[in-house]
C-alpha cells in the first residue's frame, strides 16, 4: 500500500512510520521534516501535497496541536489555535484528500483522550478532540467508493514525559497499544470507529 503519514517525524508518527516501512510504501510528511513538506493548517499547501503526491491508499495524520491554557483568561485568537490546526487540518486532509484516495483507501486522525476526560487546561483541545470524533463518524456514512475513516484517540504517551505532569492520575500508554490502534484502522475492514488506546 502507498500510506502518507502526515506527522511522521513527531513522536508517534515516527513509531506508527517505522511499524509500516517494512512492508508498503510509506510517504512521511511534515511542515519542516520528512520527504515532503507541507502545513495542514493551510488547504492551499494541502492542495500541493496531494497534487505532489496523487493516489494513494492510507493516509495517516499526526499531526495538529491546540491552546493549552486556562479558561479564565482564554481569548478567541488562542481558541482558534486548536481550530485551525488540529482540527481544520485534519478536516482538510479528508475534504481534499477524498479526491486522491484508492477505492477501499482509508483515512486515520487523530484525537485524544481530554474529549471526554478532560485535564485543567485544555479546554481548547477537548472541544477540538471531540469535534474531530464527530466529524469521523459523520464522514464515514458519505465516503464514496469503500473508503474508510477512523479516529484514533490515545491518553497520554509513554514517550512524551513533557506532558505527564499535565495529566495527574492518567495511566501512560505504550508506543505500541497506540502504533496498533493505527495498524487496525489502516489495515482491519471498519469505519466511523474512535479507536480509543486508554
Ligand atoms: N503524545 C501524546 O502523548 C499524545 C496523546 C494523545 C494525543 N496526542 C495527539 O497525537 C498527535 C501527535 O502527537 P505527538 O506527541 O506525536 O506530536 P509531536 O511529537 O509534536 O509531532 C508532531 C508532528 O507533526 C508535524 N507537524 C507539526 N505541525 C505541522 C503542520 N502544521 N503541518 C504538517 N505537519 C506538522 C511535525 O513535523 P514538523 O516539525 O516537520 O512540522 C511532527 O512530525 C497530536 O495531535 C496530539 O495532540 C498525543
Amino acid at each position: 500500500m502507498k500510506i502518507v503519514i502526515v506527522g511522521a517525524t513527531g513522536t508517534i508518527g515516527k513509531e506508527v512510520s517505522r511499524s509500516f516501512d517494512n512492508e508498503h510504501e510509506v510517504i512521511r510528511v511534515g511542515s519542516k521534516s520528512g520527504d515532503i513538506q507541507a502545513d495542514i493548517q493551510s488547504p492551499e499547501s494541502i492542495e500541493r501535497l496531494f497534487d505532489q503526491i496523487q493516489e494513494f491508499d492510507a493516509l495517516i495524520c499526526t499531526a495538529g496541536n491546540g491552546h493549552f491554557g486556562p479558561l479564565s483568561n482564554m481569548t478567541d485568537r488562542e481558541f482558534r489555535k486548536g481550530i485551525n490546526s488540529k482540527l481544520l487540518g485534519q478536516v482538510n486532509l479528508l475534504l481534499i484528500g477524498q479526491h486522491y484516495v484508492n477505492p477501499n483507501g482509508s483515512f486515520t486522525l487523530t484525537s485524544g483522550i481530554v474529549w471526554e476526560e478532560p485535564i485543567l487546561n485544555a479546554a481548547n483541545l477537548s472541544a477540538v478532540n471531540g469535534a474531530i470524533n464527530s466529524f469521523a463518524i459523520a464522514a464515514a456514512i458519505e465516503l464514496k467508493n469503500n473508503a474508510r475513516i477512523n479516529v484514533v484517540c490515545p491518553s497520554i504517551c509513554e514517550n512524551s514525559p513533557e506532558m505527564f505532569d499535565l495529566f495527574p492520575g492518567y495511566e501512560k500508554v505504550t508506543t505500541d497499544r497506540i502504533v496498533n490502534g493505527y495498524r487496525k484502522s489502516v489495515l482491519g475492514p471498519f469505519t466511523g470507529k474512535i479507536i480509543r488506546i486508554y
